[in-house]
């Protein structure tokens, strides 16, 4: 395993949409565990492909509860809204208050390709909803209703 480079905001390579994972290889398990270990040493509770260069549909979560790898995730269903607080290890030192949905169903498919389902409420959604949204080459600026100033 190893640590990548993670790409900051202005690098055009985050604004690009992602392709799908197509081969469920080594390849991919070796892209899994690299952004897992990315992602921990970054202290961060999610980072997607192209944080680290790759324009593939690959994403890890981990808001403390056990890791989750999302290869091709989709949301298929959401509802209501919720405000929280929202950075990116992308942009440094940037923080703000985004609107996102309350509620998600998130369909994806494993390291395997086997494909899975899952609901998520909470900080889990508003972490899927900005990693799939980096697949999109959307960063969580967007979703921004306020700042938060720097401390
Ligand atoms: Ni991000």
């Amino acid at each position: 395993m190893a640590i990548r480079n993670i790409v900051t905001e202005g690098d055009d390579i985050l604004t690009k949409v992602c392709r799908p994972v197509e081969k469920f290889d080594e390849r991919l398990a070796v892209l899994l565990d690299d952004m897992r270990e990315t992602m921990v040493s970054a202290d961060g509770v999610g980072l997607a492909a192209p944080q680290v260069g790759i324009l593939r549909r690959v994403v890890v979560i981990d808001i403390g509860e056990g890791l989750m790898e999302l290869v091709n995730p989709e949301i298929v269903r959401e509802e209501g809204e919720q405000e929280m607080q929202e950075g990116c290890l992308s942009c440094p030192g940037v923080y703000g208050i985004t609107k996102r949905p309350a509620k998600i169903k998130v369909s994806a498919q494993n390291r395997n390709g086997e494909r899975f389902e899952f609901e998520a409420e909470e900080l889990l959604a508003v972490a899927c909803c900005h990693e799939i949204d980096h697949l999109n080459g959307i960063l969580f600026r967007e979703h921004v209703v306020r700042m938060v100033p720097e401390e």
